[in-house]
This record gives C-alpha cells, structure tokens and sequence, in this order.
C-alpha cells in the first residue's frame, strides 16, 4: 500500500508569512494621524466598539483631523465581531467613500476591520465564504493601520482574523482566516493606550498571549523561526502580567504585556495554534463569551491534555514561566508548568471553569432562543454542551496544529473539565 509522504512526515516544508511595518513604543499613538496622512489617506472608516468612557476614540480622531484626513466613525463592533458588522462595515466605506480604514481597539476591532477590507477586496462577496486558508483571489485590500488599546490579541501584526458566522443559529460557527490580504499596513503598539484597559480584561488579554506563546511552541508545525519568540513572550507574561493587572499605571507592565503581545503574535503568525483557540471559538460560538476569558480557562486543561506527546516543550515552558526546574525530572518540570499557568490564572482572578462565567447578551445566541437545555445565568455544563463544544472544535482551523491527536470523543473530557471541573 502506497503511502503519502504527509503521513510519515508533517508539515516539512514551513511556510513564513510577512508582518506589518510596526510603530511600538510609549508616545507612538501621538503620531496616527501623521502616519495616516503620509500614507495617503484621505477618508478614513475609524473601526471600533467605541470604548466608551475611555476618551481615546475621541483624542484620536482628533489627532487623525488635525493633519486633513476625515474621519466616518463605525463604532458598531461587537465583542466577538459578527459577520453582519463585518459586512455593515464595508457597506459604510462604501457608502461613504472611504479610501482606507483605521482599526481601534483590540481583536474584535482589528478582525472586523480585517474582515470588512477582505469584503471590500472582492466586490462585496460574503465575509463567511473566506474562512480558512488563504481565501482571498483579489490582490489589493484598502490600507489599514490598527492601533492598539489591549495586550492580548496581536491581530495588529498577524495574518489571523476571526468572525462569527451567524447565518444559520442552529448551528453557530465561530471561524478563523489567515490571509496575506488581511495583513494591516501599519500596527501601533503604544502602551499609554493600554492603560485604561479594565482589570479584568487585562487579565483576560494576558491570558490569550500565553495561547499565543504557548501553541505555537509546542505546535506539530514545529516552525523554528518562532520557537525563541514563543518562549520569550511567555517569559514576558509570566513576568508581567499580575502587575499589569492590579496597578493600572505601571508603565514596565504594561510595556512588558505589550512587546509579549507583538512577540507572541509574530510566533503563531507562522508557528501556528493549537485547541486552546478551538476550545475559545467554540465556547464563542454558543456564548459570545471573551476570547482571552475563554482562553485562560482552557489553558491549563489544554496544557495537560498535551503534555504526553511534549514534556519536554512544556519543561522548558515552566522555565520560562520562572519556575526554578533545578532537580526535577523532564515529567516533573513540565507538571509543574500547568501548576504555574493555575496560579497565574488564579492570581488575576480568572474563575476556575465555564460553569462561573455569564452568559452575555448575545441576542441571537441560541442560549436565548431557547435550544439549549441547562440554559440560565451561566453556561450550563450539560452534556449536549459539552458534545456541541467538542464538536465545534473539529472543525477549527486551529486544531491540526495541536501536537496531540483531536477526536469528539477525546474532547468530551477535557471540554467537561473547563465547563464543570476545578483546580
Ligand atoms: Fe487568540
């Protein structure tokens, strides 16, 4: 019997993907609207959720102005950016004559952004037709500089986007692109923006840079180019994360979260995920709960579930968490970095599984629809769930880089756990 050579041999040819000219640093968000004029915006769709209260939408539409680009503010996108904002947003450029896009905020501006550019690109096509692999046929994409409020994401300087197709709600799907095209022009990372990010989803964020880290790290696409990278941003977690949570104004933290962000971003860019970010689109899908909150509570169980097929990866992750490794055996060493990621995610106030966290006011969720049993304040733990989850995460874009084989049936536990079990 023949045997194709992807059988024996995963992935041997890696595939590097470009980021985004960068501007990181204290004082860069000053200089948005000088960069938008030098790179020839005229009229400019701003993307956000609008980040109410915060004020920064407001300087930085001023800053924007000020140097003769007009603005057409689209301040719709939700959580978890749907298609529909996706596609109202590119029928707003449209309508409004717009010649580029500025994206603020975190993943959810950024992706919706992304996503509006690739429907832009091709005459209005659907945003769902585009999940997956390098969809896109077009070549050209409005230009997009996107400038970051949060330390988490790294959808700034990835290739990645994610949208939530809504087209069917009996059957919520929760998908993820990689495009050249979706690539943004310009990213700004400027830690004063992060300031006024919430306690909680600093925590959140922080947690979806260790995903970022951490799979690509011990991902079957193996990508050398992003293995230093990956350690290096976990390290910058590890290190930096509980003071960027709890003291809002310290500027060491939350310049160390935010170069973690970029790091790590620029790992799984061409590193690759794994199922921490199946299990989180899932719990997505059928939720609309936080990306980053989904992440975290997924983390440790995901971890564990991987550690038989790479001890030796999650040993050095334990280094590089900060745990003191000297005299442990490789199994102790990498038992010990799930035990670190549980106190970490303990310290800033993660809840320990699904069944704590709110089900939010995803109108169109099926949970208020009133086809899930189990259904209340919070997300049930029932069976169905559980296998609907587990499902879901088979078709993931992120799952075929998960270093351990995926099944329904090997999910139905580790998803259980996130849901019902505690550490
Ligand atoms: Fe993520």
């Amino acid at each position: 019997m023949a045997i194709e050579l992807n059988q024996i041999w995963e992935f041997p040819i890696k595939e590097f993907h470009p980021f985004p000219r960068a501007l990181i640093g204290v004082g860069a968000h000053d200089i948005l609207g000088v960069e938008a004029k030098k790179l020839g915006f005229k009229r400019s769709l701003l993307v956000t959720t609008g980040l109410r209260g915060s004020g920064i939408i407001e300087e930085l539409k001023g800053k924007i102005e000020y140097q003769g680009v007009d603005v057409v503010l689209f301040d719709e996108v939700e959580s978890n950016p749907k298609d529909y904002n996706v596609m109202d947003a590119a029928a707003r450029y449209q309508a409004e004559k717009c010649d580029s896009i500025i994206s603020i905020g975190g993943g959810s501006a950024h992706d919706a952004a992304k996503g509006a550019r690739m429907v832009i690109a091709h005459d209005g096509r659907n945003i769902n037709e585009f999940e997956g692999f390098a969809k896109s046929t077009n070549k050209e994409a409005p230009p997009h500089i996107a400038v970051s409020t949060t330390a988490g994401t790294g959808s700034e300087t990835s290739w990645a986007y994610v949208i939530t197709d809504t087209s069917d709600m009996d059957k919520p799907h929760k998908w993820v692109a990689f495009d050249e095209l979706s690539i943004c022009t310009l990213a700004i990372d400027d830690p004063l923006l992060y300031y006024s990010c919430p306690q909680h989803f600093t925590a959140f964020c922080g947690f979806d840079v260790l995903a970022h880290g951490s799979e690509p790290f011990v991902s079957r696409l193996d990508f050398a180019p992003s293995l230093g990278n990956a350690l290096y941003a976990i390290e910058l977690v590890a290190k930096n994360l509980r003071e960027a949570t709890f003291e809002r104004n310290n500027l060491a933290a939350r310049t160390g979260m935010m170069n973690a962000q970029y790091i790590a971003a620029q790992a799984f860019n061409s590193g690759g995920l794994g199922i921490i970010h199946s299990i989180s689109h899932a719990v997505s899908a059928f939720f609309d709960s936080h990306h980053g909150l989904n992440n975290a509570i997924a983390l440790p169980r995901v971890w564990e579930y991987n550690l038989p097929s790479r001890y030796e990866h999650y040993a050095r992750i334990a280094t590089a968490l900060g745990v003191d490794t000297t005299g442990m055996t490789t199994v102790q060493a990498a038992d010990a970095a799930v035990e670190e990621a549980i106190r970490l995610s303990k310290d800033v106030g993660i809840p320990d599984n699904f069944s704590q966290v709110k089900v939010s006011s995803y109108e169109k969720n099926q949970m208020n629809t009133g086809k899930y049993e189990g259904r209340g304040d919070t997300i049930p733990g029932d069976e169905k769930t559980v296998r609907a989850i587990s499902e879901h995460i088979q078709d993931d874009w992120c799952t075929p880089g998960n270093p351990r084989e995926v099944t329904v049936e090997s999910m139905i536990p580790v998803v259980d756990h996130c849901i019902n079990g505690s550490y």
